[in-house]
């Protein structure tokens, strides 16, 4: 399926109107045949009004889950991609491979590909505009790392990773992008979820980042994604803060049974809470 950008003239949100994403990254886990299996679970859910949802599996089970929900609202999209067209880059893939798989979406600098396999600020830009000249919907993730937040410059890195990786991109460009926050200590069982109180700070700090860059006038509304840690028990406190669009799940919407009761726990909030 195609994706809009999401936006109203006010660019402050009413919940009741404004799409929440929830999504799953299932990391390195599943080849084709359990991919194919889980994609079937979900093939047939239709998430509440007002809810959009992807899920990222491993670049070898892209193709059987994009065929297998082809007719699904779920969107799907790669975990990584390389920036060039094609060409001598070994164990690489690129945008248009992604788009003839049958995906729409590609997850760009997740903190696991920062810190294990050398991506940078730099090399993130060139994926991000090149998966947008692809017409890919990019959703970038940032994450400030345990020791940036212990010493109090999580802001800082999230707004120099987010101003460089969409250097270059046009107005019209960044209302098809995403981004995530993910705290690199709120990842994974060794993680711990972040506080409510904090994301929603860094949260309205990234939103004034993202205005500056797309124009304090423009209707445009990036989603703001939360990511680490998400569960049934913290899921609705999450989206319900003004500045967060959705979020990001890893273990927690592995299994398509949890993943489709966790974005059916969110309704209620889409359609009743209302914030100014
Ligand atoms: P967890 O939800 O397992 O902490 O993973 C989050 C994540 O990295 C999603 O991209």
């Amino acid at each position: 399926m195609s994706i809009q950008p999401v936006g109203n003239a006010s660019g402050r949100v009413i919940m009741g109107q404004k799409n929440i994403w929830i999504g799953t990254n299932w990391k390195m886990n599943r080849g084709p045949a359990e991919a194919i299996s889980a994609a079937r679970a979900l093939s047939s859910f239709r998430p509440p009004k007002g809810i959009r949802t992807f899920v990222a599996p491993p670049c070898t089970s892209l193709r059987d889950v994009s065929s297998v929900l082809q007719d699904s609202p779920m969107i799907v999209g790669a975990q990584n991609m390389f920036w060039e067209d094609s060409g001598a880059w070994t164990g690489e893939i690129s945008a248009s491979m992604i788009t003839e798989c049958g995906a729409s979406m590609v997850v760009l600098g997740h903190s696991e590909r920062r810190q294990h396999f050398g991506e940078t600020d730099w090399t993130v830009n060139l994926k991000l505009r090149a998966a947008l000249r692809h017409s890919l919907t990019p959703l970038l993730c940032i994450g400030d790392t345990l020791n940036e937040y212990e010493f109090g410059v999580s802001q800082e890195t999230l707004a120099r990773q987010m101003k460089i990786a969409l250097h270059g991109v046009s107005q019209e460009e960044l209302a098809r992008v995403l981004i995530a926050y993910e705290p690199v200590w709120a990842i994974g069982s060794a993680g711990r979820p972040a506080e409510t109180a904090f994301v929603s700070k860094i949260h309205t700090q990234l939103r004034d980042v993202v205005e500056d860059i797309a124009g304090r006038n423009s209707a445009v509304r990036i989603p703001l994604l939360y990511g680490g840690s998400v569960s049934k028990a913290n899921i609705c406190e999450y989206v319900a803060l003004p500045d967060v669009d959705g979020v990001l799940i890893g273990r927690a919407g592995w299994d398509p049974a949890d993943f489709m009761s966790l974005v059916d726990s969110v309704s209620a909030l889409v359609s009743s809470e209302v914030h100014a």
